[in-house]
């Protein structure tokens, strides 16, 4: 699939004015910023497990504190209010909530009861996810996301909290990126629950798309008024557009990454290619009859957009693979990088994709509102001498996302609204704490929050709803 840009994707550096009902907003993650990971009742979910398995994540480092948020929430509502930003993405621990996804617990549901109205009071819309990745780990003894069981708690733990919020929270967010958590988690291992088998990954899909599914339809029957789902793109492109092998592998990575969860999503099934290049697997034997209807019974109102960067994609294996492909069933695979910046993560600095992967989802799937969830940049940050943040780069990584956003509006493309990811430095998955994506920094050993040159910059553009001039 190749969208071609208009124009107005050549971002000029001018102002841009986004209009007054643009949403503005910070995200963060339950298990990235929370810590406090063994009070008030909350056992153990697949991440405190797999940070604890040697070599799992950069310097050993778990969220047992993390930004210890549970502890400070309230003055980071209120960090977060001063910045002027109108939304706050958040998603709720399953393990506080129904610790190993048992019975409810008042104490863990209190936390989040007490979050939403300190952002309402504080003017602040709660915008809340149900699933960042923290599975119980009871229930990955259990199978986890590999088993059919898993989807039938997910849909307990979600009414659980939307008896308990229901009433003050508007949009109701069922998963983030399950790309992330069948195939890292499941396939190549990089994430928790740390299994590498491609079958796996692909059963571990279609549970939770059933798991998007049945909650929908739940929280819609009692009265949700806005429901979503949060995806991980990617722009696959082919490496050498001539090579038809690289073309072929562009095309699987674009199956398994986008295809796979969107269009079940949205028609109730699951891409024809994607099921042929599969097929060996065998992992539709999961797939009952009626799951697919389920997965698209209760559409979505909103399709939230993560974006980092795209890939060039080569049929050629890489010398270095550096472990087992996220890809079930595509192993001779690469992904050479081209000739563009990079952040302290090493991926690419490429605004245009998000262009492109904008007016795609438009066009592939009018009448869906778009909401970019996450995009944002890890930038080795220093403190200077005055105690500032200067993050030059990731004030530029924003810039040209946002120029990118608004050239796909341009285009047509319905995008309702921008979250910088993150509000805070944290715990960035098997990075630990090495890799800081916070438009606001946090000292580990402080727990002092130091806004960076960025917050002050997105605070005046989520104000003024308008990018400055950047030509001088
Ligand atoms: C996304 C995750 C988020 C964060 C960013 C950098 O894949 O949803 O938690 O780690 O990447």
């Amino acid at each position: 699939m190749t969208t071609t840009l208009p124009a107005s994707a050549e971002a000029a550096p001018g102002p841009l004015a986004f209009p007054p009902d643009f949403r503005w907003g910070v995200a963060t993650a339950s298990y990235q910023i929370e810590g406090a990971a063994a009070e008030d009742g909350r056992t153990p979910s697949i991440w405190d497990t797999f940070s604890r398995v040697p070599g799992a994540v950069v310097g050993g480092d778990t969220g047992d504190v993390a930004c210890d948020h549970y502890h400070r929430m309230a003055d980071d509502v209120r960090l977060m209010a001063g910045l002027g930003v109108g939304w706050y993405r958040f998603s709720v621990a399953w393990p506080r909530v129904r610790p190993d996804g048992g019975a409810p617990n008042p104490a863990g549901i209190g936390f989040y009861d007490r979050l939403v109205d300190e952002l309402l009071t504080h003017d602040v819309s709660p915008w809340l996810t149900l699933y960042h990745w923290d599975l119980p780990q009871a229930l990955e003894d259990a199978g986890g996301w590999t088993v059919r069981d898993t989807a039938d708690r997910f849909v307990e733990y979600a009414v659980t909290l939307h008896e308990a919020l229901g009433d003050r929270v508007p949009v109701w967010t069922t998963l983030n990126e399950p790309w992330c958590s069948a195939f890292l988690g499941y396939t190549s291992g990089r994430h928790a629950p740390g299994r590498q088998e491609g079958a796996a990954g692909l059963r571990a899909a279609h549970h939770l798309l059933l798991a998007h599914g049945l909650a929908a339809t739940e929280l819609r029957a009692r009265g949700a008024d806005t429901l979503g789902v949060t995806l991980n793109f990617t722009v696959a492109d082919p490496a050498d557009p001539e090579d038809p092998a690289d073309v072929d592998a562009a095309r699987r990575v674009d199956a398994l990454h986008n295809r796979m969860f969107l269009e079940p999503i949205r028609h109730g099934e699951y891409p024809a290619d994607l099921l042929a290049d599969t097929e060996h697997l065998g992992w539709t034997e999961v797939v009952r009859d009626g799951d697919l209807a389920a997965i698209s019974a209760t559409p979505i109102d909103v399709l939230g957009v993560n974006y980092y960067h795209g890939d060039s994609v080569s049929a050629r294996p890489a010398a270095d693979p550096g472990g087992p492909s996220p890809f079930p069933g595509l192993d001779r695979l690469s992904m050479p990088l081209r000739d563009l910046p990079r952040t302290a993560m090493g991926w690419e600095v490429q605004p245009e994709g998000l262009t492109r992967l904008l007016l795609r989802l438009h066009d592939e799937h009018p009448g869906l509102p778009l909401v970019v969830t996450e995009n944002g940049a890890a930038y080795d940050d220093e403190v200077g001498p005055d105690g500032e943040v200067d993050d030059p780069e990731r004030l530029a990584y924003l810039d040209a996302h946002l120029r990118a956003v608004h050239a796909a509006r341009a285009g047509g493309a319905d995008v309702r609204g921008y979250f910088a990811w993150s509000f805070l430095d944290n715990f960035e998955w098997a990075e630990g704490y090495a890799k800081r994506f916070g438009i606001v920094h946090v000292d580990y050993d402080t727990q002092v929050r130091t806004p960076k040159s960025s917050a002050r910059w997105f605070s005046d553009v989520a104000r003024t709803g308008r990018l400055p001039d950047r030509s001088q």
